[in-house]
């Protein structure tokens, strides 16, 4: 019998340190968008997507979120900031989880300083985008979305 009705995905953002300065911060290499202007275009465009965003500038506060969102979310964007190329709590809290993580970068991280290029979260996570602004937040949704 074919599916009469099928379940709205929920998909949750979740930036960490210094992504609240989106717009402000450096923009020459993360823009002039804020990430606030940028999620409610978004959520414009994805209508038929349950999306949520967080942000946190402290590593405790995304592990508790990412052992939070296991038990009701479809799939996690996740961009660590400065936190991917040092937590190994965070790694742990993602392989910890079965929420299908995308790891993003607004950068092109391998492409800037050597200490950038390491991801502890990269052999956690589904996938990487890094290097397309804040499209890469949209390249990581559409995996998300399309994901059975
Ligand atoms: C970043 C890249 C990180 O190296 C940096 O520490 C950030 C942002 C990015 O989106 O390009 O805070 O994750």
């Amino acid at each position: 019998m074919s599916k009469i009705f099928e379940a709205m995905k929920k998909i949750i953002i979740i930036n960490g340190p210094n992504l609240n300065l989106l717009g402000k911060r450096e923009p020459s290499v993360y823009g002039n968008q804020s990430f606030e202007d940028f999620f409610a275009v978004l959520q414009q465009e994805l209508k038929g997507i349950e999306l949520e965003y967080f942000q946190s500038n402290s590593e405790g506060e995304i592990i508790n979120k990412l052992h939070e969102t296991d038990f009701s979310y479809d799939g996690i964007v996740l961009n660590a900031g400065a936190y991917t190329h040092t937590s190994l709590a965070i790694a742990d809290a993602i392989a910890a989880i079965k929420t299908p993580v995308v790891e993003v970068h607004i950068s092109n991280v391998f492409k800037r300083e050597e200490f950038r290029h390491y991801s502890y979260l990269s052999p956690v996570c589904a996938g990487v985008i890094a290097g397309f602004g804040l499209n890469s937040y949209k390249l990581a949704l559409q995996y998300l979305i399309e994901r059975k």
